[in-house]
């Protein structure tokens, strides 16, 4: 069995929670490698939903351990009530779940800090989740912030005193309406570190102890590759490294360990918050496939904005992480449509182009380059084999993986854990079994 990547590889929410669900069955361990509350996945199994945020979704089966590596940043109450809301569903949490003690601790007022950014007068919002994950990713690269283990630790009330006379220096300066208590934080979080200590271990010796034992790791993305600090569409990203490296720096496997990376996408393309989107339709159509794929948010519930498959931003994520195999979803969320535009290049500054621009300008200038394919407006939902499929949807992802240069190694229809068909003799099986 195989140490495998699954990460996004448009702006996240491209279905990754239900695929490493379903994956996870064959895994011993999945870990998170990057982001916080602000990710959220969700597995639908029969009648019930689950949302997770910072859990990796590998707890939804038992006996399977469950990593929060040290590249997460960690807000001890949102965490929590996670732990407690999946344990009134039945979820052990607590026997399967291991916290990284190099994990960095997010505190309120980093989400005041946040606030106060993305309302700035003059300021571009980058539209985040306002969970304080920015701020909290600030602090842990100017070497003030607070992680796990020394939260868990008896000198816990020293590091905080100093980390919170920094805020309260921000907070006069900014004159803050809002009240920060900064006492009350400390007694709180002295709570939750009680409950929270138990789970804490060195995670990068339990996964490479595993992985030495011949154990299979999963690494679990959250965002998507479009939205990583370095090779997302900055500075409208997240603050962390949701690209396929952060899965080493973010759990202290050794690259040598990973035998395979797979990328997820829709087989259209959504975004959340602000920036540059090439193929975003803000026609009716667009709107349909928003009502049809149910695309609003599920930690925020705002409205996704959707767009076409865009070929070249594919193989740029597929050229940075790596791509081994993609997975396919949301397919069915196209079957009424007669025709499927794509984007298969773009025009910058009147010349066709067909690399990702870096500068902000060029990928706002950027005009997509449509192709129109044939729809098959038949239902897809649940077929289960790709001979199977319509024709037409065949040939869409014939025509997807051709330009994109990576094979096709699954393909999801629907939301169950069963509507997902794995392409017999694709890499991807080879990397599952
Ligand atoms: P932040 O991660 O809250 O700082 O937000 C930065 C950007 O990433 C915003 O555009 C968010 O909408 C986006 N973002 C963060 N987490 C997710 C996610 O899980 N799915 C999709 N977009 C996300």
């Amino acid at each position: 069995m195989s140490n495998l990547i699954v990460l996004g590889a448009q702006w996240g929410d491209e279905g990754k929670g239900k695929i490493v669900d379903l994956f996870s069955e064959k895994f011993h361990a999945v870990a998170r490698y990057q982001g916080g509350h602000n990710a959220g996945h969700t597995v639908y199994i029969g009648e019930r939903k689950f949302v997770l945020k910072l859990i990796p979704s590998g707890v939804l089966r038992p006996g399977v351990q469950a990593v929060i590596g040290n590249g997460v940043v960690i807000d001890p109450k949102a965490l929590l009530e996670e732990i407690h809301g999946l344990e009134e569903m039945g979820v052990d949490v607590k026997a399967q779940l291991k916290i990284s003690n190099r994990a960095h601790i997010i505190f309120p007022f980093h989400r005041t800090l946040e606030k106060i950014s993305e309302g700035r007068e003059g300021h571009v919002a980058i539209g985040t989740t306002s969970r304080g994950i920015g701020p909290c990713y600030e602090d842990k690269v100017a070497r003030r912030g607070i992680r796990v283990a020394d939260f868990v630790d008896s000198d816990f009330a020293q590091l905080y005193r100093a980390l919170a006379e920094d805020k309260q220096l921000i907070a006069t300066a900014f004159k803050l309406t809002d009240r920060v208590d900064f006492k009350e934080i400390l007694e709180q979080y002295k709570q939750f570190a009680i409950e929270i200590r138990p789970l804490v271990c060195d995670t990068q010796h339990l996964l490479n102890g595993l992985i030495r034992e011949g154990k299979s790791v999963l690494f679990e993305g959250a965002q998507g590759t479009m939205l990583d600090i370095d090779f997302g569409t900055y500075p409208f990203v997240t603050s962390s490294s949701a690209a396929a490296g952060g899965a080493c720096t973010g759990t202290g496997v050794a690259p040598n360990k990973i035998d395979g990376i797979v990328g997820v996408s829709k087989a259209y393309i959504t975004r959340v918050g602000a920036g540059p989107f090439p193929s975003e339709d803000l026609t009716e159509l667009g709107e349909e496939i928003r009502r049809r794929g149910n695309e609003f948010g599920s930690v925020t519930g705002r409205p996704r904005r959707c767009g076409w498959f865009d070929v070249p931003l594919l193989r740029y994520t597929a050229e940075v992480n790596g791509f081994d195999s993609l997975i396919i979803t949301k397919l069915d969320v196209l079957d009424e449509l007669k025709e499927i535009p794509v984007c298969v290049a773009y025009e910058v500054d009147g010349k066709v182009v067909h690399e990702m621009p870096a500068s902000t300008r060029r990928m706002e200038a950027i005009k997509p380059v449509f192709e129109r394919l044939p729809g098959w407006q038949t239902k897809t939902q649940g077929v289960a084999q790709m001979d199977k499929l319509p024709k037409a949807a065949q040939n869409y992802l014939k025509f997807l993986a051709e330009r994109t240069g990576v094979e096709i190694g699954s393909v999801s229809n629907g939301p169950e854990r069963n509507e997902t068909m794995i392409i017999p003799g694709s890499k991807l099986e080879k990397l599952l079994q």
